[in-house]
């Protein structure tokens, strides 16, 4: 089919180069004229492993294109809306400018029959709003909503081989369309859910909702465990036995962050206080205020392990993104945690694998280094905030020698406390004796 791609960020040059990987013939649209120079030249403009070899593959087969023009999009039958929606500066609501924009400019380029296919996590209510706009500016096209569940770091896979599609349509024509979009996906048994515009938008953010709070839930009970010498690991492997439960996201740490989990309680919160239903969902404040407070315990265990005071110490900061296996800094727990320590008068060194670039385009203000041996180099306390490869395979013999003082806080519960006392080490995470 030929497709566009409105917004080439981290879910929409995944999801072009995934159609053309997949056969279509796709073009993908960003106001960004510097990003569309890079994934022209099949550069992805940011880490995700997996994505530079189907870009190259797709754009070498003249399958993929890139413009900063919208009207190269005219040919295409099925528009995805693929731009951001982050959170409103100083409120809480989703910020719906470039939804809009990316809409409004989409309008005098569609063609007899096209489908516009929003995938941009949305505030319910936001299709019905834009399909009624669509019914009066361009009747010849209809409107699909279409989620994405997408992780980063497996973003490629994500999206080839999804886990669900949930298709929110007016029209058993819609549907049609996409599955033609889906037909490999669909060929493989993926199951798919067929519904309407306002439940596909809440599938969306009720599932990292749900997702939020099993991750605070965790934390909660990491904070209990703290309190009376239990150990939060054993617990969360105790409990994820019951397969009602589960044990992925049991992980307890420095909490959830990054461009997804965080705005998106906060938007859903927001959206259901408009519509007077906000007790509805008033526990995901508390959700939120659980993971904003594992920042605060990790950074206080870091105060109290260095004697009470982090002034003049030597911090070394293990991780900055916001999980392994991605670059992106958004509302990153590891680098709040950098920045508060050397607001604290700490000498911090942050090191990363690939997140240094876009931490230090935030904050300046640290000394980063991309070599984990300088980092640890006569450092009084190593604090371990992302829980990359090369992290937690350390080796707490080798890491003891390079360090000044023997002290680790585990942010996220990954190494084992027994060898690194083996190995002099003072070793704290969290919720762990
Ligand atoms: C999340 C969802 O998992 C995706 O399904 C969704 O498509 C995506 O948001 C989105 O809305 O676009 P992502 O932001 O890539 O994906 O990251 P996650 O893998 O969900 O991790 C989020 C945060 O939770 C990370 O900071 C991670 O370190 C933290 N986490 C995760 C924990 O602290 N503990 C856990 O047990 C698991």
């Amino acid at each position: 089919m030929r497709i566009s791609v409105i917004g080439c960020g981290y879910l929409g040059a995944v999801h072009a180069s995934a159609m053309a990987e997949l056969g279509h013939d796709v073009v993908g649209i960003d106001v960004d004229a510097r990003k569309i120079e890079q994934l022209a030249a099949a550069r992805p403009p940011f880490f995700e492993p997996g994505l530079p070899e189907i870009l190259s593959t797709a754009t070498e087969s003249g399958r993929l294109r890139f413009s900063t023009d919208i009207a190269d999009a005219a040919d295409a039958e099925v528009h995805f809306i693929a731009v951001g929606t982050p959170q409103t500066p100083g409120g809480h609501s989703a910020d719906l400018t470039y939804v809009n924009a990316a809409f409004e400019a989409l309008l005098p380029h569609l063609a007899d029959g096209a489908l516009v296919v929003g995938k941009s996590t949305v505030p319910v209510g936001t299709a019905a709003r834009l399909a009624a706009r669509l019914a009066e500016a361009a009747p010849q096209a209809s409107l699909a909503w279409n989620p994405e569940f997408l992780r980063e770091g497996f973003a490629v896979k994500d999206t080839l081989e999804p886990d669900r599609l949930v298709y929110g349509v007016a029209s058993d024509d819609a549907a049609a369309i996409l599955d033609q979009v889906y037909r490999a996906a669909i060929e493989a048994g993926t199951p798919k859910v067929v519904t309407d515009y306002a439940t596909a938008e809440l599938v969306k953010v009720s599932a990292n909702a749900f997702l939020a709070t099993k991750i605070s839930f965790i934390n909660a009970m990491s904070e209990i465990a703290d309190a009376s010498g239990a150990d939060v690991t054993a617990l969360a492997d105790a409990i994820g036995h019951d397969a009602r439960i589960g044990r992925r996201f049991l992980n307890a740490g420095v909490g959830f962050g990054g461009g997804c989990l965080p705005k998106d309680i906060r938007a859903f919160t927001a959206r259901a206080e408009e519509l007077g239903v906000g007790e509805s969902v008033a526990f995901l404040k508390e959700v939120d205020q659980i993971n904003l407070r594992q920042r605060q315990r990790v950074i206080d265990h870091a105060v109290q392990t260095l004697g009470g005071s982090a002034y003049r110490q030597r911090v070394a900061v293990l991780g900055v993104t916001f999980k392994p296996d991605s670059d992106d800094v958004r509302d990153s727990p590891a680098l709040d945690v950098a920045v508060q320590l050397k607001g604290l008068g700490a000498d911090v060194i942050a090191t990363d694998p690939e997140g240094i670039e876009n931490a230090r385009a935030r904050h300046p203000q640290l000394d980063y280094t991309s070599s984990t041996d300088e980092a640890l180099h006569g450092a009084d306390l190593v604090v371990l905030v992302t829980e990359w490869r090369e992290y937690r395979a350390l080796d707490p013999v080798a890491t003891a020698a390079r360090v000044a003082n023997p002290r680790i806080i585990d942010g996220r519960n990954v190494l084992d406390p027994a060898a690194w006392r083996a190995a002099g080490w003072e070793y704290r995470g969290l919720g762990r004796p």
